[in-house]
């Protein structure tokens, strides 16, 4: 995003704060193991020339911001840096410090500029926190899943409870801010056991929660299993109160649910991902990442090929791994909007859907979508949200309102 980019997202939300500057996502697609309810793009791999990785990356942020073409910015601005995965703190520390040297020396980071890392509790990975903290990372995001042993087990995990505790207030020694993950609405876990966890969770975290409910997804062993009936999960109606349950508990402790499964205390939600919700802009580099960028006043979606070994084979003869290039028709875009920030619980600014995507919400359908309870105005009009009975059919609502826009 260009200078000017960010005056018009400062213009529509009034608001000084670094939510909405451009982002970076950049991917590493490798883990120890495969869980078995896992459909992001890991890969099980022992061995993996890293310095090849640092140079493919290079090349294709590169290549990305040479396409935004700012030419009034020589060194754009970057307000978030994520590192997802796969399991990214499967890197040396020192591949994470030539990445962010690199980035620093193509682009300008915001003074208190959010870098964050995935990593997994085991006790090798956690031993590295320090040198990431070194090397810049200064938010780590710990993939803890379950507070219980044998349920590690089930979940396919390669770490025990001991391991992530000692994973967790490592984390809170080495980095200034951290957060971790768990899973509820697992095999068998009954909502007492879940509360319980929570609590203790609660009591472990430093202000920051990704409480996930499980999902089953396609291609993934626990598909299988499901579809043989060999998952014992929550019914729809037990799913709506183990996540009633999760919110009222973290709110009552202080922890804000500020999008559908995230948590967080004032001024500790993910930045990088508001912009995601929000809508902003953001680079993806590495296998399978998915890009929003600016290019010439229009909003692009890039997406890059998934398979790690293709994708490195196409940066060798191309400089990038970009599969897909595709501009975006404001009436997608307004699509995309919705679809993100009904996910916050603060939902989604109607000013900022009008300006960005020339859209408004067909008032029939507002009233409609209310009277029934799904959704709700904010007092001052200009925020539309879901309810928590909405939250539920997220995906109906978002193809009911698809089909509601007007051009304004
Ligand atoms: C890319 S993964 C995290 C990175 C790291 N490799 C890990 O597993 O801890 C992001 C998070 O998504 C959540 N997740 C992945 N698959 C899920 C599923 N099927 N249902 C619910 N949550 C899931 C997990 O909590 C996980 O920590
Ligand atoms: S470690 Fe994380 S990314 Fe890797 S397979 Fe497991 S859940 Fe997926």
């Amino acid at each position: 995003m260009n200078k000017n980019g960010k005056q018009v997202i400062n213009q529509v939300y009034n608001d000084a704060s670094n939510d909405l500057l451009p982002g970076l996502y950049m991917h590493w697609p490798y883990c120890v193991s495969k869980c078995p309810y896992c459909d992001f793009n890991s890969h099980v791999r022992q061995v993996f020339d890293e310095r090849q990785y640092v140079e493919a990356i290079c090349s294709e942020l590169e290549y990305l911001a040479t396409l935004q073409g700012d030419r009034d910015c020589s060194k754009p601005l970057l307000g978030s840096i994520f590192f997802g995965g796969g399991t990214p703190s499967l890197m040396q520390p020192e591949t994470v410090g030539a990445l962010l040297d690199y980035v620093r020396s193509r682009f300008s980071l915001v003074p208190d500029v959010e870098i964050t890392l995935e990593a997994n509790p085991s006790s090798v990975e956690a031993a590295r926190f320090q040198a990431l903290g070194g090397a810049g990372i200064n938010r780590v995001s710990l993939g803890v899943q379950a507070l219980h042993d044998k349920d590690l087990q089930v979940l396919g995990r390669a770490h025990g409870v001991n391991e992530a505790l000692a994973a967790v207030a490592l984390a809170q020694q080495s980095f200034a801010r951290s957060s971790f993950d768990l899973i509820y609405g697992r095999h068998g876990q009954q909502l007492a056991q879940w509360r319980d966890e929570l609590k203790r969770g609660i009591d472990l975290s430093n202000g920051h929660l990704s409480l996930y409910q499980l999902t089953i997804e396609e291609g993934t062993q626990y598909k299988n299993l499901f579809d043989r009936g060999e998952l014992n999960l929550p019914s729809n109606d037990r799913s709506v109160r183990f996540f009633e349950e999760t919110r009222n508990i973290c709110e009552a402790a202080g922890l804000d649910a500020y999008e559908i499964s995230n948590y967080a205390a004032a001024g500790e939600q993910s930045r990088h991902n508001l912009v995601y919700w929000r809508y902003g802009t953001y680079m993806g580099v590495g296998p399978g990442a998915h890009g929003r960028i600016e290019r010439g006043g229009h909003k692009v979606a890039t997406a890059a090929i998934r398979s790690p070994k293709r994708w490195m084979a196409q940066v060798k003869e191309l400089g990038h791994g970009i599969e897909t290039m595709d501009k975006l028709l404001q009436s997608e875009m307004a699509d995309e909007m919705l679809l993100m920030g009904l996910r916050l619980t603060k939902g989604v600014d109607l000013a900022h859907l009008q300006a960005l995507c020339g859209r408004s919400i067909k008032p029939q359908k507002i009233n409609e979508l209310v009277s029934a309870g799904l959704c709700e105005m904010s007092e001052k009009e200009d925020f539309f949200r879901v309810s928590d009975r909405g939250i539920c059919v997220l995906n109906q609502i978002v193809a009911q309102l698809s089909g509601a826009l007007d051009p304004v």
